[in-house]
């Protein structure tokens, strides 16, 4: 049932080229998102909706985080995201003109679904976003995405996160086309997505690589994770897959952040991986893993192919092909789950069930 691999994390991790194709059939054409699922709220969403809401726990949080940085950057929409356990005991301002997406791969974590009664009670239009069909969360909302991806094992999100990021900017694009921002920018990261099973197998196929970068770092005690804008997204997903598996102390940070308490933190015990963009904030991460380098810490880099300065100053760099930025997440999740996979085994741990948690949180 594991398919020849020795865990279901690392199958779900090499499943994810096919995993995401079949999360998006059907669902992009010619450059164009087509989820049929939303046909029904078009109305709602072109005439009446003000602000979307996203609210999830954990992995799917930081799937959503990607998708609010997706629709800010690209269009005036209104849009929020919060950690479930907070938005049902805030009063969030959600109303018959919200729209509320739950993220949740299970469709049965308790704080989420207790959210979405709570937007409900408040008007909102509720979409669900899940894997699992028939689970509590898609029965109680008004309209859900399934994410199609097959079931996922390993306690520790892997593919299903791959699939949620590439639905949940499907289903950005599809609502940014319906309110008049479908510019040809939108368009290029759309279609980017049809190109990500392959990329995937790309990056797969230099695992030995990252296998060998682990073997490296597994007695440290605690890591960072860095980055701006969507390289910031990537990196709290960076984090928590490491603690949660290898239990090395992990946070992702704003690269900006870091002179506000972080790097107070830094010295020759504490390596910072580095998630790069490839835009104009490049500059500034450089700026930012120098200040690391002036504290003696080690600089694990992930950039794109071919970035011989990220290389020069870092001690080790893994390139991702080249994307748009909004891409990034995506192409960063592989690195970041096999470098986080790796380390667990090398520390003798078992991936799959990490001590103290559960696949499906349905208790507060
Ligand atoms: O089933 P859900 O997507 O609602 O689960 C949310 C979190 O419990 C989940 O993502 C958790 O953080 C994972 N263990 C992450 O790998």
């Amino acid at each position: 049932e594991k398919g020849g691999y020795d865990h279901f994390m690392e199958k779900e991790i090499n499943e994810q080229p096919q995993s995401i194709k079949s999360a998006l059939a059907g669902r992009i054409e010619n450059g164009y998102p087509t989820i049929k699922e939303l046909d029904s709220i078009k109305d709602f969403i072109k005439n009446d909706l003000e602000k979307i809401y996203i609210v999830a726990c954990g992995t799917s949080y930081h799937a959503g985080y990607s998708m609010k940085y997706f629709v800010e950057a690209y269009s005036n929409i209104n849009i929020s995201l919060e950690v479930a356990s907070e938005f049902r005991y805030m009063n969030p301002h959600v109303d018959d003109k919200t729209l509320v997406i739950a993220v949740s791969q299970s469709g049965e974590t308790i704080d989420t679904l207790e959210g979405i009664r709570l937007a409900k009670q408040k008007g909102a239009h509720v979409l669900a976003m899940s894997n699992v069909v028939g689970s509590t969360i898609p029965r109680e909302s008004h309209s859900v995405v399934y994410m199609n991806t097959g079931p996922e094992i390993g306690v520790a999100a892997t593919k299903t996160y791959t699939a949620q990021i590439s639905i949940l900017y499907a289903i950005a694009a599809q609502i940014m086309n319906w309110k008049g921002y479908y510019t040809e920018e939108v368009k290029k990261i759309i279609s980017e997505l049809e190109l990500i099973p392959d990329i995937y197998k790309e990056i797969l196929s230099k695992k030995d690589h990252i296998l060998e970068l682990a073997r490296e770092y597994t007695h440290y005690k605690h890591m960072m994770f860095i980055g701006r804008g969507f390289g910031y997204t990537a990196s709290l997903e960076g984090a928590l897959k490491l603690k949660e598996i290898s239990y090395i102390n992990a946070n992702g940070y704003q690269a900006g952040e870091l002179k506000h308490g972080p790097i107070a933190l830094l010295d020759e015990s504490f390596p910072v991986f580095a998630i790069v963009p490839f835009n104009g904030l490049r500059e500034k991460m450089i700026s930012n893993i120098m200040e690391v380098k002036a504290r003696k810490a080690r600089v694990i880099a992930i950039s794109t192919k071919g970035d011989e300065k990220i290389k020069k100053i870092t001690n080790e760099y893994i390139e991702v092909p080249k994307t748009s930025e909004a891409i990034s997440p995506l192409t960063v999740a592989p690195v970041t789950q096999l470098f986080a996979y790796y380390v667990a085994i090398l520390r003798n741990l078992d991936p799959d069930k990490p001590r103290n948690l559960a696949k499906s949180v349905t208790v507060e």
